[in-house]
């Protein structure tokens, strides 16, 4: 008997660093998955709504054109200026920055000008799409 509750103890003791380290990731992630669902009749492009969203919003300091002081510190590599690079890093946006049934996310961008709840909830539903 002893040697059992000997193996559970152990076994509580694993998974409480498992959830431990697993805080300290979403951590440093910030916000959750949105959980957007892409609408059965989108409409959203990046041409009609992602282009100008990340223009408006993010490119300022995220722009593969953005070198040095000019990006605020954005870490390089992670830039918006192309649909490509929307697409890479889709899942980090998504978290950072919009918003959908299972959370909003509000840390992107820090300062002014920052989107509205409509177009956070229509930049989840677009990535939940793909970024067409
Ligand atoms: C004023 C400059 C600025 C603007 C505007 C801005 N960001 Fe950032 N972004 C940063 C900085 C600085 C960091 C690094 C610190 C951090 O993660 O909080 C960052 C980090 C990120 C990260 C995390 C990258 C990683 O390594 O995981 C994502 C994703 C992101 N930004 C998305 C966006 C989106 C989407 C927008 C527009 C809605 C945006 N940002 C607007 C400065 C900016």
């Amino acid at each position: 008997m002893r040697s059992v509750f000997g193996v559970v103890g152990w076994a509580v003791g694993v998974l409480a660093i498992g959830v431990g380290a697993c805080d300290d990731h979403e951590h440093e992630h910030e916000g959750e998955a949105t959980g957007a669902l892409c609408p059965s009749e989108n409409t959203l492009s990046y041409a009609n709504f992602g282009q100008t969203f990340m223009a408006d919003y993010c490119v300022d300091c995220h722009s593969s054109t953005a070198t040095g002081s000019a990006r605020r510190d954005a870490p390089v590599g992670i830039d918006f200026d192309t649909i490509a690079g929307i697409r890479l890093h889709a899942t980090h946006i998504d978290e950072h920055a919009a918003a959908g049934p299972n959370a909003t996310n509000d840390e992107m961008p820090e300062d002014d000008p920052k989107p509205t709840l409509e177009e956070r909830t229509k930049l989840g539903q677009w990535l939940a799409c793909g970024a067409p």
